[in-house]
């Protein structure tokens, strides 16, 4: 047998394994079939020991030149077979940044929200800070502590969502008063929105929880003067200038004397309408001056000291300011509804 010949043979059939090799995958079966560990080139290695001695040394040589130029026409292909697929995978996974993207929707504040930074945000500039409290309270804080009296209907289980004998869910924002007068002493200057709790069944107009926004100053001298100033800036502010304020008396446990506040009605303006049941005022809030034994109790001395307190609704204000006729509106998160605040 002629071993040149097989080698060229050999040579042949490789390039044309070589030529069809048109992906990664062939070009490897390629390369096991010529240069595996049963490949072709070894078979011929195998050969060697057939023939004359003085043979192979050119014949090994040959061989081996056979082997590396398979070996390097194999890497040369496979780098360009490599190349190429990567080209087509970069291709295939171009973004294209001139695309329009998907709009996200903006979302809206609730309005809830929005009157209650306004509210915080008026009486900040006039020197209040912000105060918290608990939403679980006890008897104490929500009530004798404001010399609410033990008989008094507040406390009755049909107002009062009571968790067990000690705790119940304040009824007001009254009990955080108490807290910071307990805690600080005069001058004392803050609000306290926040979530209360009610007995009552969901109406257009009731809901068993809803907010109020609290405020209590307490200093040398404060007079119901200081009161009528107070809310008379904060009810310009919030409905606008163009509104009355009037302060009828009333009467809360907590405060001597003590008034409501009622402004001049947003739709009719005085004249009489629906909203304000014709008598051209609305009612906003509870006030008064902080009574003597509510200060005296939280360890504040009301012969140096006296103060004023009041207590609004903030879904009552929402639903004034905007003109909402029901309640249920603010809670129920219908977003055709919440998309008209921006
Ligand atoms: N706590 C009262 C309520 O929930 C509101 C109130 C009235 C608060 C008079 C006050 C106040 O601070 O002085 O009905």
């Amino acid at each position: 047998m002629d071993i040149e010949k097989i080698i060229s043979d050999v040579k042949e059939k490789f390039n044309i394994k070589y030529n069809e090799a048109q992906d990664l995958d062939s070009l490897e079966e390629v390369r096991v079939k010529f240069l595996g560990k049963n490949g072709k080139i070894k078979q011929l290695y195998g050969k060697m020991a057939s023939i004359p001695d003085e043979q192979k040394p050119i014949l090994g040589k040959e061989l081996n030149k056979v082997k590396e130029e398979i070996n390097n026409k194999l890497q040369e292909k496979k780098d360009k077979l490599a190349a190429e697929k990567k080209k087509r995978q970069l291709e295939a996974e171009r973004i294209d940044v001139t695309l329009p993207g998907h709009k996200i929707k903006k979302g809206s504040q609730h309005p809830l929200s929005i009157v209650t930074s306004e509210l915080e945000e008026i009486f900040i500039a006039m020197g209040f800070k912000i105060a918290v409290g608990p939403e679980v309270e006890d008897e104490y804080y929500n009530f004798k502590a404001l010399n609410i009296p033990e008989d008094h209907p507040a406390r009755d289980l049909q107002d009062t969502l009571y968790l067990d004998d000690l705790f119940l869910l304040r009824t007001h924002t009254s009990p955080v008063q108490v807290r910071t007068m307990e805690n600080t002493s005069p001058p004392i200057k803050i609000i306290a929105p926040g979530r209360v709790y009610r007995a009552d069944e969901l109406d257009a107009s009731h809901s068993p929880v809803f907010h109020q926004l609290e405020g209590l100053v307490v200093d040398e001298n404060i007079t119901f003067g200081d009161l009528k100033g107070t809310i008379q800036i904060m009810v310009e502010q919030i409905f606008g200038q163009n509104h009355s304020v009037r302060f009828r008396p009333s009467y809360f446990p907590f405060t001597e004397p003590s008034a409501e506040v009622d402004v001049s009605c947003i739709v009719c303006g005085g004249e009489g309408c629906s909203l304000c049941s014709y008598t051209g005022w609305l009612e906003i809030m509870g006030s008064g001056l902080v009574h003597p034994r509510v200060l005296k109790m939280s360890g504040i001395n009301p012969q140096e000291y006296s103060g004023f307190a009041f207590g609004m609704g903030i879904d009552r204000i929402t639903l004034l300011k905007y003109g909402i006729d029901d309640i249920r509106l603010l809670q129920e998160n219908d977003r055709r509804f919440l998309q008209q605040f921006k």
